[in-house]
């Protein structure tokens, strides 16, 4: 069976990218594939942050998460810092890792181009989410499109280290969504939707639904009145077939065209169909926190005890010694 990892940054409030992207997938997989899927935490200290926000949105990302479809009794669900076998398989990467491959990251010169002040881990995070996977021994990474290029150098390091001092680590491909690979911001649609960009294009989950619904109904079109999928001439009209495509599974060759007003009412009406009982759901979850903390470090301890052989074996075939 394969086996299959996904983790989600608390650093803002997750959007319908998200969920489109890599959540729902994920959940998918749950059928087929022995999952591991958690918040990476630890991620997002990578950007200037505040504490008790990042105490507030890791719970409430697990909370959603659930909410979404993550069944914590199919799989193990888990908090990144949690599990310290995480940083320490980071280091050991980070010493496989080359300085110049981590600054031609296109995630690190966009983040480090915006910020006056970089962290030293926001070079290094390609390294934490490389050991994220292969500690697991991931065979499939379920993410979104702006993530791929994060998993190819995943599979750099893993085979640099194989090769370099033997056979610890499995070789991980990153799997994307059909349609909903690269969620477009609504009101900027050749931009990515993105938690951490405030935009009125944004959907987040828990926006209230007339809000949904009024995001989308105010997305931006493109000129002319065909509704068509052409990301490079339409990019507005094919963000929303996109969406609607993802919401409803149905593939976008097959979605009926209308006008572009009656394609804005069917996407809102699809997204809303999605949000209305995850909302429900995480109303009643986030009722019992404590109930969701338990949840958090069971998986923790199943998480830890998967993880410790392959650090035990990275360590040893690095040389270092057993304690
Ligand atoms: P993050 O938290 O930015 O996003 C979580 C997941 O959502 C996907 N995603 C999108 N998909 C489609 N359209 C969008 N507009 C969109 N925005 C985000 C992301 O691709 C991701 O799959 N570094 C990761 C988290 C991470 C991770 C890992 C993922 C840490 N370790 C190991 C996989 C494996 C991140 O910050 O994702």
């Amino acid at each position: 069976t394969p086996r299959v990892l996904s983790l989600f940054t608390p650093s803002g409030s997750p959007t319908l990218g998200n969920l489109l992207g890599a959540l729902l997938p994920s959940v998918r997989l749950l059928e087929t594939a022995d999952c591991v899927y958690g918040v990476s935490d630890l991620h997002a200290l990578t950007s200037d942050h505040d504490p008790a926000r990042l105490r507030e949105r890791s719970l409430e990302l697990a909370g959603l998460a659930i909410a979404a479809g993550i069944d914590p009794a199919r799989c193990v669900l888990f908090l990144q810092s949690n599990v310290p076998a995480h940083a320490e398989l980071a280091y050991l990467l980070e010493s496989t890792a080359h300085y110049g491959e981590m600054q031609r990251m296109i995630q690190f010169k966009e983040k480090s181009a915006r910020q006056s002040v970089v962290r030293l881990s926001l070079l290094t995070y390609p390294a934490l989410m490389a050991a994220d996977i292969l500690l697991y021994q991931a065979t499939d990474v379920p993410v979104g499109a702006d993530q791929a290029q994060h998993v190819e150098l995943t599979r750099d390091l893993a085979t640099r280290f194989n090769r370099r001092y033997g056979p610890v680590f499995t070789m991980p491909r990153a799997v994307h969504p059909p349609a909903a690979a690269r969620v477009m911001d609504l009101a900027d649609p050749t931009a990515k939707m993105s938690k951490s960009v405030d935009s009125p294009g944004t959907i987040f989950l828990l926006d209230p639904i007339d809000v949904v619904r009024r995001k989308i109904m105010r997305a931006v079109t493109d000129s002319g009145t065909d509704v068509t999928y052409d990301t490079d001439a339409k990019p507005g009209v094919s963000n929303l077939l996109a969406i609607l495509s993802a919401c409803t599974g149905t593939p976008v060759a097959d979605l009926t065209a209308g006008s572009y007003g009656a394609l804005k009412k069917e996407t809102a009406d699809a997204v809303i169909a999605l949000l209305e009982p995850l909302q429900r759901r995480y109303a009643d979850l986030s009722a019992d926190p404590a109930a969701l903390e338990g949840i958090l470090r069971t998986g923790a301890e199943r998480a830890g005890e998967r993880a410790a052989g392959t650090v035990t074996a990275a360590k040893k075939a690095m040389g270092l010694l057993a304690a």
